[in-house]
């Protein structure tokens, strides 16, 4: 069902950026359920117009979609005057830690150049709520887990350093001006997949995150899991992660949209369900699901990995009331029934 801009309620639209893409879909689905109107801008670098349906099919509704870039000022500004947006969910940007260590620049301009488009549209239409996506690779390594908000941040790779100086950005746009109401999330593991299956995450090429990986093992498209490193001071020797439901963390943003109705100011909350599960004990909770051995052998540590990240998600719990409430084991259900159902990227 398409709405038309007259029956909307201008205090619930929202501009979600990068929302066809994996986690923004699933906080679109979030936003409508609320009651939120939603627009999208997303230029499909990572994503398909597909997932629009997949939307369609959970809540009932079609979001409103731009194709467009957000490093186009011109069609940032456009969509400010078409939509009466009231807040942004700001998701759009490249994310892997991989490509950005061998393409820095374009990770910069890509992140950094689109989030600065999008604050000087907002200012000039005087839209002044927007929530972030940030991340927990802005931590330094030298903090010790669980990593709380005001632990010490260090950058390793230009993604991560991409997301902390956006970080920077609102926070002095925060102190100039307190009309700007900020909220950054920063996510630790997100994983899974709405219940339905009818959206998810579908990484173009060899995954690059371990639990993609892993459904690509399970369905055989990738013969094995490489483990790096089974030598780590942990229980198992292998890295231990904080993997969080890709629903949950869609509803963190709800949270924060709520929490900043009433704050102005930068606020930032880690997302994470604060307990840490090691590659080890995510490969034998795969293979419980799949009813299946996951083939995988350990090889040499990964330059620059952590042994051990999870978060303090007392802030989270406190301001927003919002907590983690997925377990890994469901986590991992979900994450099947959409890889069963979608085996390739979007055709
Ligand atoms: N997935 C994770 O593990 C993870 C962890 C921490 C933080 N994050 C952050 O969360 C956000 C969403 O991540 P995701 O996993 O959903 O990634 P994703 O690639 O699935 O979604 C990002 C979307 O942004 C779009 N996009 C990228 N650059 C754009 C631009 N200049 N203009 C318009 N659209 C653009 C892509 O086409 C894609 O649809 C990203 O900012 C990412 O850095 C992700």
């Amino acid at each position: 069902m398409s709405v038309s801009l007259a029956d909307l309620d201008v205090e619930k639209f929202a501009l979600v950026t990068g929302g066809t893409g994996y986690i923004g879909s699933h906080t679109v689905v979030a936003l409508i359920e609320a009651g939120y109107q939603v627009v999208i801008i997303d230029n499909l670098d990572n994503s398909s117009e597909i997932v629009l349906s997949g939307i369609e099919r959970i809540t009932g509704r079609v979001p409103h979609f731009v194709h467009a870039d957000l490093r186009d000022a011109d069609a940032v500004i456009k969509i400010f005057k078409e939509y009466p947006i009231a807040s942004v969910v700001h998701l759009a940007g490249l994310k892997s830690v991989g490509e950005s260590i061998h393409s820095p620049s374009k990770y910069y301009d890509n992140n950094i150049g689109a989030t600065l488009n999008l604050v000087k549209a907002m200012q000039t239409a005087e839209v002044t709520t927007l929530v972030f996506s940030s991340s927990a690779t802005v931590y330094s390594s030298s903090s010790e887990p669980p990593l709380g908000e005001d632990a010490k941040k260090l950058p390793t790779n230009p993604y991560g350093m991409s997301k902390y100086i956006i970080e920077q950005v609102l926070t002095d746009m925060a102190l100039a001006n307190r009309k700007w109401r900020f909220g950054i999330l920063r996510y630790f593991n997100p994983i899974g997949a709405h219940p339905s299956g009818r959206i998810g995450e579908t990484p173009s090429g060899i995954p690059n995150n371990l639990m993609p990986y892993l459904m690509q093992v399970a369905i055989g498209k990738l013969a094995k899991l490489s483990i790096y490193g089974g030598d780590y001071e942990t229980p198992d020797g292998t890295c231990i992660r904080d993997y969080v439901h890709v629903v949950d963390l869609a509803r963190g943003h709800l949270a924060a949209l709520r929490f900043l109705e009433e704050a102005n100011g930068v606020h930032d909350w880690n997302l994470g369900t604060g307990k840490g599960t090691s590659v080890l004990e995510l490969v034998k909770a795969v293979e419980q699901v799949i009813e299946k051995p996951i083939p995988s052998e350990i090889i040499g540590r990964r330059k620059g990995d952590m042994p051990v990240v999870f978060a303090d998600v007392t802030k989270a719990s406190n301001e927003l009331s919002w907590r983690a409430e997925h377990t890994i084991e469901k986590m991992c259900v979900d994450h099947w029934n959409w890889q069963k159902r979608n085996p390739g990227w979007y055709q």
